[in-house]
């Protein structure tokens, strides 16, 4: 970027802090990149996780400044952002989009004048670098797995608590989820709620469904704040036999890991954020290295009783 351009892009982007959006804590004197990260929301602790790491990368590389938007779940509004990002004459674009559909278009227009790397969730075309993510569909299936053995001969009652429809991993893990336990008589799965990935949601539509279906054995939720609100909703009205499974496994005081110790959840997968990760492809491409890979998978862990201590003491408790 051009001296003149970076400063005006510098003032502009100090205009956008005080406008909704935040800044990564570089002094700029040596900014040679401008980089835009268009998060989906910063409601939940997992993208407040994934912003950190970005951050924190960033913070290692003098001539990468970092703008951050927040899109508070709402896809219109990432619209507008990702078009304020553009505005700000950013050199690569990072964006987590909210919903795979309406996000789409403006990340096909960003990708025609600048790199773009997409992160986590998926969008409806191929118009992009670089997706980083784990394989939502492979941690369907591990959790799966991991309900067969925890039911083993017996069998039992399933409820699933689904992510935000639109938004690649609730359909990804869903569908490993389903494939996964449709081969196993035992167990039945009763039905589904989608709580949109939200704690609070997830709590209060529980308290409700765990009445229509008293039998249930296993909730599985996309993610564990959301198998953290159905537990909290089980143990109001006294239900004390259902188990719960979860996905994300952050540290940290509500995170799966210490949901995990704790029993609240019988078991987590580690979703990275891939935020550090993010960084260090976008410089990759910001100097024209060679040979980008079009996808990078990151791998997800199973974590349970057996193993959490490992992964607790391996992540600090405090992070
Ligand atoms: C955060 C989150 C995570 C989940 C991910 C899926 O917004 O809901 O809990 O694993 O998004 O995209």
């Amino acid at each position: 970027m051009k001296s003149v351009f970076k400063r005006i892009a510098v003032l502009a982007g100090l205009v956008l802090f005080l406008t909704n959006c935040s800044q990564s804590e570089n002094d700029g004197e040596e900014v040679k990149y401008l980089i835009g990260v268009s998060q989906a929301n910063l409601g939940e602790p997992w993208r407040v996780s994934m912003n950190r790491e970005i951050q924190e990368e960033a913070a290692k590389h003098k001539e990468v400044r970092v703008i951050f938007t927040d899109a508070a779940q709402n896809s219109q509004k990432q619209i507008r952002d990702v078009e304020k990002l553009m505005n700000q004459g950013i050199d690569l674009l990072i964006i987590s989009p909210n919903e795979a559909k309406p996000l789409t278009p403006i990340v096909q227009t960003a990708y025609r004048k600048i790199p773009v790397i997409v992160l986590d969730r998926e969008i409806e075309s191929t118009d992009y670098t670089t997706f980083i993510g784990a394989d939502n569909r492979l941690i369907g299936r591990m959790a799966g797995q991991f309900i067969e053995q925890l039911l083993s001969d017996k069998g039992g009652e399933v409820l699933e608590i689904k992510g935000l429809l639109d938004s690649t991993p609730a359909i990804d893990r869903s569908e490993g989820f389903r494939e996964t336990i449709a081969g196993n008589a035992k167990i039945h799965l009763v039905g589904s709620v989608t709580a949109d990935w939200l704690r609070d949601k997830s709590e209060d539509m529980m308290k409700n469904k765990l009445l229509e279906w008293p039998q249930v054995d296993v909730v599985f939720a996309h993610n564990d704040p959301m198998a953290l609100g159905a537990y909290k909703a089980a143990e109001s009205i006294g239900r004390k036999e259902t188990k719960f499974v979860g996905i994300d496994g952050l540290p940290g005081q509500w995170g799966g890991l210490q949901l995990v110790k704790q029993k609240v959840l019988q078991a987590t997968f580690i979703y990275p954020t891939g935020g550090k990760e993010s960084i260090q492809s976008a410089l990759r491409i910001l100097n024209h290295e060679a040979n980008i890979p079009k996808r990078v998978t990151l791998s997800s862990t199973k974590v349970t009783g057996e193993n959490v201590n490992e992964f607790v003491q391996a992540n600090g408790s405090s992070k």
